[in-house]
């Protein structure tokens, strides 16, 4: 397990939580639009946009690294009486149970992936969550703003595209920002997906 994540959540050193589902999620399903179905939420922290996806009625489904997230993910749904269900995971290695997905979400997962080939493997294995044609939106790190000290991992629009393109349509890659309560938010892709027959 990546134990700078799970220390990182112990620590309170999470910079892209700030307890609000992220915007471009919201606008996305809107417009899409995407409806109602199981989602994955891959690397869902403490589940903000889960919980957001299930009150929209989806059956949402969390997984992340760090048992830590899991946990708050899972007490937070708790509180706020929202059906959701979490779970620890790599998901680099693992199938979780309650495949085929209608859709699939990431904010800030594929970007934390290093290197060509596991960036691959991390969109075959999502591919294999899927339905046929199911979606998939992943909000990630944009190469064409300079290296924050403190942000996100970036990708260049190629790097997306090397990742992705052999099992999925790029429907969209629109470059943006990451919802944030920061004055100056990361920049982001913002790449909406259709997995190939
Ligand atoms: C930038 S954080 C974003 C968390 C959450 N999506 C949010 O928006 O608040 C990236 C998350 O991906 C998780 N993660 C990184 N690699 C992962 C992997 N291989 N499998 C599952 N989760 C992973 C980390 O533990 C972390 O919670």
């Amino acid at each position: 397990m990546d134990m700078d994540y799970e220390e990182r959540y112990q620590t309170g050193n999470m910079p892209w939580d700030h307890g609000m589902p992220d915007g471009n999620l919201i606008a996305w399903v809107k417009r899409w639009p995407i409806g109602p179905c199981k989602v994955l939420d891959i690397g869902c922290g403490t589940g903000e946009n889960s919980i957001w996806m299930a009150r929209q009625g989806f059956a949402a489904t969390g997984c992340d690294l760090s048992k830590t997230a899991v946990e708050r993910a899972q007490a937070k749904a708790a509180a706020a009486e929202v059906k959701c269900t979490f779970m620890t995971a790599d998901f680099l290695e693992d199938q979780l149970p309650g495949l085929p997905f209608g859709f699939v979400f990431d904010r800030g997962c594929l970007h934390c992936i290093d290197g060509e080939a596991d960036r691959r493997r991390f969109a075959q294995n999502v591919a294999d969550h899927l339905t046929e044609a199911g979606l998939w939106l992943s909000l990630i790190g944009n190469a064409d703003e300079p290296e924050r000290e403190v942000g996100p991992p970036q990708l260049t629009a190629a790097e997306v595209a090397a990742a992705v393109e052999s099992r999925f349509e790029i429907l969209s890659l629109e470059a943006g920002h990451f919802g944030s309560d920061q004055d100056n938010p990361p920049r982001a892709w913002i790449c909406l997906m259709r997995k190939r027959a």
